[in-house]
């Protein structure tokens, strides 16, 4: 097939990608009780019409205790799948992949919207309304100074949140997304048992690697057997926690080629979130693309589809890396809540189409006249 790779589409599985270009997960903090609101539908709904091929919706709480805030997605139980279920009805038929990640938010549960502090809540936080709830963990670790301090697992919480795990997937499969992600990464919960800063258990959920990794693909089995065999899975990592002493590149390659032999089919490539003082990201130097080498190696040295994700921007860079092959997807955050038609954008700047033929019809047959009168006033869109 000729033509720019990112806009070449992807078999996985069942599912065809109409193109490589991902909206990555971006939490929203606007849900009520774990429902979702008008927010969400107008939210996901600008990037199916500006073009993506796979729409994320946010980290969704498997449990309510499993939300990050007081404000996130959950699906812990039925009518927040019915909520979503026109945002996944609508993202498809405007051309979109729906997709939905799922997660438990760990020793970081129950903590401030970023912009009322993005620290643990406090008095301010409840006299608006909130609530802080029990955090659970692998161990009873805070993640710093002043947050809460998690209550370490026992064997039934363990059994319990599998089946969670279990019973949010089907929800969300009932409620029409195509693909699952479960989170791993960012010092959330299952990333916590992964990493020996976070998980310090003397069971057989810690300890050396093989223990710390068992948990997390023990939750993978579980939502592998609750989905359809043709659903895409694909699992979102920390690479690296960017903290000495922590989760390294070698062990991301070991834990990917187990993901990969339960019936894993991308691993969303992320980096660091395990302390405050290892900031949101890894140390690593932030540029564009900064955590594309680790798509990069864990594709080559796994044999996974990789998805790269942090500060991709220009189409061009894009293009590069599914060319240089260090990935096969395109994760875009911010970028798309600057500029919701990025992939549209993208198409034109790769000389893909010129005519507003990928637009939504609503807005292509008025957009190529406005183009021609633009241009015959010499200016351009
Ligand atoms: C508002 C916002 C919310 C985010 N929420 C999530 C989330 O729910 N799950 C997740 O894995 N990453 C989350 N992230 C991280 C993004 O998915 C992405 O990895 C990060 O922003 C880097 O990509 P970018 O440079 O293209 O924005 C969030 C980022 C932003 C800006």
């Amino acid at each position: 097939m000729s033509g720019p790779i990112l806009f070449q589409p992807l078999d996985i599985r069942g599912v065809t990608l109409p193109n490589r270009i991902v909206v990555s997960p971006m939490c929203q903090y606007s849900a009520r009780n774990g429902y979702a609101t008008a927010h969400h539908s107008v939210h996901y709904g600008k990037f199916a019409l500006g073009g993506a091929g796979l729409v994320f919706v946010e980290a969704t709480g498997v449990t309510q205790n499993g939300r990050i805030t007081n404000g996130c997605l959950g699906l812990w139980e039925d009518g927040q799948g019915e909520a979503l279920q026109p945002i996944a009805h609508f993202l498809k038929q405007n051309g979109s992949v729906p997709a939905i990640q799922i997660g438990h938010a760990g020793r970081k549960a129950s903590m401030q919207r970023p912009w009322h502090g993005n620290g643990p809540q406090t008095e301010e936080d409840i006299a608006r309304g909130d609530f802080i709830w029990e955090a659970l963990a692998p161990s009873a670790l805070p993640l710093d100074d002043g947050w809460l301090t998690p209550t370490a697992m026992s064997k039934k919480d363990l059994a319990d949140l599998k089946s969670s795990f279990a019973e949010a997937s089907i929800r969300a499969v009932k409620a029409g997304f195509e693909v699952i992600e479960i989170h791993m990464a960012h010092g959330y919960l299952l990333q916590s048992f992964l990493s020996p800063l976070s998980n310090i258990r003397e069971d057989e959920y810690g300890g050396s690697l093989v223990g710390r990794m068992r948990y997390p693909l023990e939750v993978v089995d579980v939502v592998r057997a609750a989905i359809p065999e043709g659903m895409p899975l694909f699992v979102r990592i920390s690479s690296v926690d960017g903290i000495e002493g922590g989760w390294e590149m070698d062990n991301s390659v070991t834990f990917v080629k187990e993901l990969k032999a339960r019936g894993v089919d991308v691993v969303d490539c992320s980096s660091g979130g395990n302390s405050t003082k290892g900031a949101t990201n890894s140390s690593l130097k932030r540029g564009a693309g900064f955590q594309a080498p680790y798509a990069e190696r864990i594709k080559r040295e796994a044999n996974i589809m990789t998805q790269a994700v942090g500060l991709i921007r220009d189409p061009k860079f894009a293009e590069k890396l599914l060319c240089d092959d260090a990935a096969d997807l395109i994760a875009v955050g911010r970028q798309f809540l600057y500029d919701p038609s990025w992939a549209v954008h993208a198409a034109e700047k790769l000389g893909q189409t010129g005519n507003f033929e990928d637009w939504p019809e609503q807005y292509g047959w008025w957009l190529e006249k406005w183009d021609k009168s633009l241009r015959a006033m010499g200016e351009t869109p």
